[in-house]
Order: C-alpha cells, then sequence, then structure tokens
C-alpha cells in the first residue's frame, strides 16, 4: 500500500518535472536560439578552431529579398572584375599570369547569367536604390542592354587573348556599364 502511494507520488512528481521541462524547452529555448542567431553570430568551427561569424546569419523577409541580394552581389561581382582589368590595362597595375584573362572570362559567364538576375519582377521600393522598375516596363530594350553587355564582355575577352586592342574593348564594356545603369539603375534617393 505504501509502496504503491508512494510508486504514484513519483510518477506524479515525475510527470509534473516533465510538464516543466516541456514549458522550459517550448518557451526558453526558442528564445536562447533566437538570441544566439542574431547576438551571437555563427559559429565556423575548422582548424583554427571555432570561429564565430558575428553577422550571420542573414535575415530575408521575401523571395524578391533573396533575389536582389544575389543580383546584387553579382553586380559587385562584375564590378570587382573589371576594376582587376582596369587596374591592369588602365593604371600599369602588376597582374599575376592568367590573372587578366580570368577576370575577362569571369565577365563573359556574369554576362551570360545578367538576364536570368533580372528575370523575376523585384525593383527597389519607390525613391530607395536599386533596381529600377523600367526593367520590367520595358523588356525588350532592357535586353538589348544585356545583349550589348555579352557583346562588350566578349570582345574583352578576345583581345585580352590575342594582346591587341584590350582598351578600346574595355571603353566597351564600361559603356554598357553606364548606358544600363543610366536608364536602369536608381542611385540617389529621388528619381
Ligand atoms: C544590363 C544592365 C546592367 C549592366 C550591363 C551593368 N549593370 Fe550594374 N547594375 C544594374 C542594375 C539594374 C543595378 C541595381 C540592381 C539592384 O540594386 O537590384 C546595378 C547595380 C550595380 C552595382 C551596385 C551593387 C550593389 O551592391 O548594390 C554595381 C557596383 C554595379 N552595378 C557595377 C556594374 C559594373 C562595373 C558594370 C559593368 C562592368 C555593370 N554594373 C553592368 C544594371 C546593369
Amino acid at each position: 500500500m505504501t509502496t504503491l502511494s508512494s510508486s504514484n507520488d513519483a510518477r506524479r512528481e515525475f510527470h509534473s518535472r516533465r510538464l516543466l521541462a516541456g514549458w522550459v524547452a517550448a518557451v526558453l529555448l526558442p528564445l536562447a536560439a533566437a538570441a544566439s542567431a542574431s547576438a551571437q553570430g555563427v559559429t565556423v568551427p575548422g582548424p583554427w578552431g571555432a570561429i564565430v561569424d558575428h553577422d550571420k546569419p542573414l535575415e530575408f523577409g521575401s523571395d524578391a529579398e533573396r533575389a536582389t541580394y544575389l543580383r546584387r552581389l553579382a553586380m559587385r561581382a562584375i564590378s570587382a572584375h573589371f576594376r582587376s582589368v582596369e587596374a591592369v590595362v588602365t593604371y600599369g597595375a602588376k597582374a599575376a599570369p592568367g590573372e587578366t584573362a580570368n577576370d575577362a572570362r569571369a565577365l563573359v559567364d556574369e554576362a551570360a547569367a545578367l538576364s536570368f538576375l533580372f528575370a523575376e519582377r523585384t525593383p527597389s521600393a519607390a525613391g530607395k536604390p536599386g533596381a529600377r522598375e523600367e526593367i520590367w516596363l520595358q523588356p525588350d530594350k532592357f535586353a538589348r542592354h544585356v545583349e550589348g553587355f555579352r557583346v562588350a564582355t566578349a570582345k574583352l575577352a578576345a583581345t585580352i587573348a590575342s594582346g591587341s586592342g584590350v582598351a578600346d574593348a574595355l571603353v566597351g564594356v564600361r559603356h554598357e556599364c553606364l548606358a544600363c545603369h543610366q536608364s536602369y539603375r536608381q542611385t540617389a534617393a529621388a528619381r
């Protein structure tokens, strides 16, 4: 009798402990997880130890934000490859063997990806820097800019391979950057 009731007590106590544990898990753990995600960054383990990347993880509210993020990174990559060629061709910096040809090839590849990067209608908010909605209102004209950039980057790669006419081809690429930005990129706060 005593044994039975004490084992019932024990079971009840066990049950209420489980409830408490469940409550702790349901309420506190998500809070802790959210805190570690936003305030503490992401742990990046490896041979140099467990290093915390304080800027991560990124948070996206929609697929449009993800697409815009990727597109801007592609533009920054285009910019860095272009500037690298310019540093060598226009300003006389010494490149590692094959480096300038690699930069030109990367520009050719990025040019091929451009129409895909702008496929979804994802303009910046009114008055905010980013992609102008004209891109999706004038698809034929925008496609001609993409094609112009494709041709100009292919020409640059060819001149770098042959070693002649590189400076002119670089101007041709720069012209396509500026022409597309003039019509389709919002930079300042006002339109
Ligand atoms: C066919 C059109 C087009 C061409 C060609 C083009 N761009 Fe862009 N670029 C854009 C648009 C549109 C944006 C704004 C994108 C956004 O914010 O969503 C942009 C944004 C950028 C940005 C800002 C990225 C960021 O982080 O916000 C840089 C830098 C850039 N372009 C550099 C270049 C350079 C350099 C070239 C030429 C080598 C080039 N672009 C060619 C359309 C183009």
